[in-house]
């Protein structure tokens, strides 16, 4: 019967559509078949979605639009996420009878045309996900609004006030805009039949006004992301239809009233990352029907309330970074399908909870830095739902139940800090999607399984400071993603696996402090992505590989063993000579010997020779070094005399107006540097020309760089030791300063690949990239070392402001080199008084902040790095045409991803496959995390480098469901 009756229907719409196009050319259809052809006249439509849409045809046959049927006036144009883009045109406004106008979820750009107010029966107005501008016009006009959703769009000015005289509103949705700073417009209390209020990232300050506690119908209210303040009030118990509650990242004080329990339709409730504190209200444990609770980020205390444990659609929970204590209720999670916890940086304690994962749906398990103590309970031994389990940091015990070594989808089992004991057993084989397997710092004995080489995604192994005993396994060197393995301070024995040197994206290998013997696998000076070696304290024998100079190590240790023969005297420099004593068959060659008073024996003339002739290079090194000594005493004298007593050595060759200053063992002589050939340009910029120059004595190439002339630039002498002082394989060495008044020449090390934003867009045969997934993940983490060394490890810091894509520089294996760093913040000491902001920073990289405040963080430092992430994942530049007038890469990526469209669409598709497609989301999700608009949001480079180093696939998909990084507070729609 349903059937028939629709039957009929649609015959009697088709009866009526075949008589209304036997006169296509009636009056009212054709003006409004011109308002609509105007329309698409206006749009960008590379679906040919508004193919239909033509002259000779009645409006009502186009699609996406729907006409009233006994008048025949089009009432209702839904075009959702078609992919269109342009202005809407003024000319709807000709649609009298227009009551639905829903574009969501396309580019539709310019600003609202004032000519809507003419559609007065309009009651749905959809326009969210768009790319619309400017102040909103008064659309309190528009009596019969009842759903206006304008959020996710640029609209700017203040928030509008006008909203509140439009009282059949049921749907109010004006979040993520661009407003200025203001207040929630307190007549918003008069949209009494309003169930639906988003008022998100909307710039708003001051309190909730008291008159949206008469909003008794409401069921959702959002007002996250602003700087909302003052107390939370007990009022929102009037508010008894709430099912959610999204009050997060605000400045909320005080504590949760106990009548909050009164709403018993609650399901969702967040008030994370505010000032709250004090006790959940016991009451919280009986709604009933509670689905989402959050709270991380907080000053809460005390205990939880029991109730939380007799919930039954609990699926999220997350409370990390509070003050509770004591013990958790017992049964949390017997009656619910919990699928993420995060518990952690807590004072819980007593036993660990037993019940979290008996539905069986649990994915997200973080409970560290609490003082859980006893077992881990054998009930996660079957939680095969498991992606991340940390619960480092507490005082747990025993041996581990064995199926958690073998949970299938586990990506992270992080049991740091804790005092488990037993083996790791065999049958962590199966768990062989694990990135992360941390065990650090616990009492686990007994050999390491072989099965170990079966987690072919591993990327970090931290086994160090535990019981181990026995030999390396070396199927080890099948581990192909590992970038860490840190297995120091146990009783390994047996020789070093030469199939390590299999692992070839190790960045940091340790092995100290155990007793292992044999000599140094020759095979160490093939790993090329080796930064960090540290063998000391173990019984290795024999002599020191002569290649190990050959890799580009920032850190080495080989002290506390029983090696012999001469150190390479690269390593020698490189890492000191700390890094070989306790060595007592060691010895350096005589002429070292003079520069660094060692403890070190002298080589005998036989020992050195032996291992010395017959090798070139070893040769070559040392003459290069004793030369080098000789140069830089002399310059060690000059350079003193000079900036102490502001004289020239006049027994030097150099011209005496030149003063040069070298901060390396290059042999450098002013006069060429100062005549450079104009043929010889390879790159201009901001601060100068740079010049590649071979140089005569020692057959170098180097690059130097000129820096515009100008009596402003007076670099002095103690800045630029600094900037000579910098060491790090990720920064370009500066070798020598040449300074005359108003001229100064750097010398740098030449980089044979040059800048990385032309790699970037460099084709080699084929139209193959030049660049692909692999170069560029080591460019951004080589990059994003280097930022996190001037930041970190420099004192006083150094800020660079200018990090960009051009001056990242890349060597003949790509490894990256921070440029030009140093030299802004230099220029800025000397144009005291001058207009900073004029100096700092390149378009397209400069961090929004800098449009209020000249101060100058490392944060803005981490937005710059984020957007050559962008860069490097998207193979798009920073600013570009195509991204709309006065628009960057951060919102056309920030534009995909939040439409909800395929995430994959954003990653550059000449270098994206399978294969590293994961791995480009990972890297794509630091990059927006980085070009977070708050400053404080953005990770500092520490972070950066080890979101880079760890990136896990799924640390987006839960708000709050990991608390090792700030700023994950902010929901993203990406889905791993
Ligand atoms: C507007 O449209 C989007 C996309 O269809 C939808 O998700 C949203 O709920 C709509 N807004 C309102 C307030 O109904
Ligand atoms: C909005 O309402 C206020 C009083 O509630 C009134 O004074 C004002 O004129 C109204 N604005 C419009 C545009 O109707
Ligand atoms: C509010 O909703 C009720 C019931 O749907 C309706 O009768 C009333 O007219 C609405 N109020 C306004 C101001 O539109």
């Amino acid at each position: 019967m349903a059937k028939s009756c629709f039957l009929s229907l649609q015959f009697i719409s088709l009866l009526f559509f075949l008589f209304l196009s036997a006169f296509p050319l009636s009056f009212g259809s054709n003006v409004e078949t011109q308002a609509l052809l105007e329309f698409k006249r206006q749009l960008k439509d590379p679906l040919n979605v508004l193919d239909s849409w033509k002259e000779l045809d009645f409006p009502c046959m186009f699609s996406g639009i729907t006409c009233d049927l006994t008048s025949g006036k089009v009432t209702e144009i839904s075009l959702d996420n078609k992919s269109l883009s342009g202005e809407i045109s003024p000319s709807i406004s000709a649609l009298e009878s227009l009551t639905t106008l829903w574009l969501p979820s396309n580019s539709f750009s310019g600003k609202l045309p004032l000519e809507l107010l003419n559609c007065s029966n309009l009651r749905v107005l959809n326009l969210t996900g768009n790319e619309m501008v400017g102040v909103f016009p008064d659309l309190s006009s528009l009596r019969n609004l009842e759903i206006l959703d304008l959020s996710l769009n640029y609209f700017s000015g203040r928030f509008p006030t006008w909203v509140g005289n439009l009282t059949g509103l049921i749907a109010l949705s004006m979040g993520q805009n661009e407003y200025d700073e203001g207040e929630i417009p307190e007549n918003i209390g008069n949209l009494k039949n309003l169930t639906y209020l988003f008022l998100a990232d909307s710039h708003l300050r001051g309190e909730i006004p008291e008159s949206i506690f008469g909003l008794w119908k409401l069921e959702t209210l959002d007002i996250s992301r602003n700087k909302i303040s003052g107390k939370f009030s007990k009022s929102i118990s009037k508010l008894q239809k709430l099912t959610k509650i999204e009050l997060f990242v605000n400045n909320l004080t005080g504590e949760i009233p106990p009548e909050l329990a009164n709403l018993t339709l609650l399901r969702e409730f967040d008030i994370s990352s505010n000032q709250m504190y004090g006790k959940l209200p016991e009451g919280i444990g009986n709604l009933k029907y509670l689905k989402v609770f959050q709270a991380y980020d907080n000053n809460f205390s005390g205990e939880l309330p029991a109730g939380f444990g007799e919930m039954q659609h609990l699926d999220g929970f997350s409370i990390y970074g509070n003050n509770f204590s004591g013990d958790f209720p017992a049964n949390f999670g017997r009656f619910s399908p919990l699928n993420s916890i995060d518990i952690s940086e807590n004072q819980f304690s007593g036993s660990f909870p037993k019940f979290l994962c008996e539905s069986r749906n649990l994915q997200y398990l973080l409970a560290l830095g609490n003082s859980f103590s006893g077992e881990l309970p054998d009930s996660y031994a079957e939680c095969k739902s498991l992606i991340r389990l940390r619960i480092n940091k507490n005082k747990l015990s025993g041996q581990i139940p064995d199926g958690v070594w073998a949970l299938p989808l586990a990506s992270v089992l992080d049991l740091s800090d804790n005092n488990f004991s037993g083996p790791i057993s065999p049958i962590i084989g199966l768990s062989n999607r694990l990135n992360l397997l941390i065990l650090q710092n616990n009492r686990f004995s007994d050999q390491l399984p072989s099965e170990l080489g079966k987690l072919r995604n591993l990327e970090k192994l931290s086994l160090q400071n535990n019981s181990f005993s026995g030999e390396i396994p070396s199927e080890i060197g099948a581990l192909k993603q590992l970038s860490s393995l840190h297995m120091e301070e146990n009783s390994l024995t047996g020789s070093i696996p030469s199939k390590l040197t299999d692992c070839t994206r190790l960045v940091n290998l340790n092995l100290a402090s155990n007793y292992l013997s044999g000599q140094i696998p020759l095979a160490f000076s093939l790993m090329s992505s080796l930064n960090s070696l540290n063998l000391s304290r173990n019984e290795l024998t024999g002599l020191i590989p002569e290649d190990l100079e050959k890799l580009k190590l920032s850190s080495i240790d080989l002290s506390g063993n029983q090696l012999s023969g001469r150190i390479p005297s690269v390593l020698l420099t490189m890492g000191g000579e700390k890094a070989f004593l306790g060595n007592t068959e060691l010895c350096i060659v005589e002429n070292s010997k003079n520069i660094i008073n060692s403890k070190i024996n002298v080589c005998q003339g036989k020992q050195s020779q032996e291992q010395t002739f017959g090798d070139k290079f070893v040769m070559f090194s040392i003459i290069i070094s004793a030369l080098v000594v000789a140069f830089a005493g002399l310059l060690l004298v000059r350079y003193k005399n000079f900036f102490k007593q502001g004289q020239v050595d006049r027994e030097n060759d150099l011209d005496p107006n030149w003063r040069l200053a070298s901060f390396d063992q290059l042999d450098i002589k002013a006069d060429e540097i100062c005549n450079l050939e104009e043929e010889n340009l390879i790159g201009k910029g901001g601060t100068g020309k740079v010049y590649r120059l071979d140089l005569k004595r020692s057959g170098c190439t180097v690059a130097v760089k000129q820096l515009w002339k100008g009596d402003v630039l007076k670099l002095s002498a103690a800045e630029m030791e600094t900037l000579g002082k910098i060491r790090h394989r990720n920064i370009l060495k500066l070798y020598a300063s040449l300074l005359q008044e108003g001229s100064c020449f750097l010398v740098f090390e030449y980089m044979a690949k040059g800048n990385l934003f032309n790699a970037l867009h460099r084709k080699i045969k084929d139209e193959e990239p030049e660049l692909d997934w692999y170069q560029r993940h080591k460019i951004a983490l080589g990059t994003a070392k280097g930022i996190a060394y001037l930041h970190h490890d420099c004192s006083p810091p150094i800020i660079h402001r200018d990090i960009k894509s051009s001056n990242i520089l890349l060597d003949e294996d790509y490894e990256p080199k921070i440029a030009d760093f140093g030299v802004a913040k230099l220029a800025e000491m000397s144009w005291k008084g001058c207009d900073i902001s004029s100096l700092a920073g390149t378009h397209g990289y400069i961090a929004p902040e800098m449009a209020y405040t000249l101060k100058v963080t490392e944060k803005s430092d981490v937005y710059s790095f984020g957007i050559v992430l962008l860069e490097l994942v998207t193979g798009r530049k920073p600013i570009d045409e195509a991204y709309g007038e006065g628009k960057d890469i951060v919102y056309w990526v920030w534009k995909h991803v939040n439409n909800n469209e395929n995430v994959l669409k954003v990653l550059d598709s000449k270098v994206t496959s399978e294969s590293v497609q994961e791995d480009m989301i990972k890297v794509l999700k630091i990059a927006i995390l980085c070009t977070t608009k708050l400053p404080n949001l953005r990770p500092n480079m520490r972070e950066v480098v080890k979101l880079l180093v760890d990136a896990d696939p799924c640390i987006f998909k839960f708000r709050g469901s990991n608390s090792e990084i700030k700023g994950e507070a902010i929901p993203l729609k990406l889905v791993c």
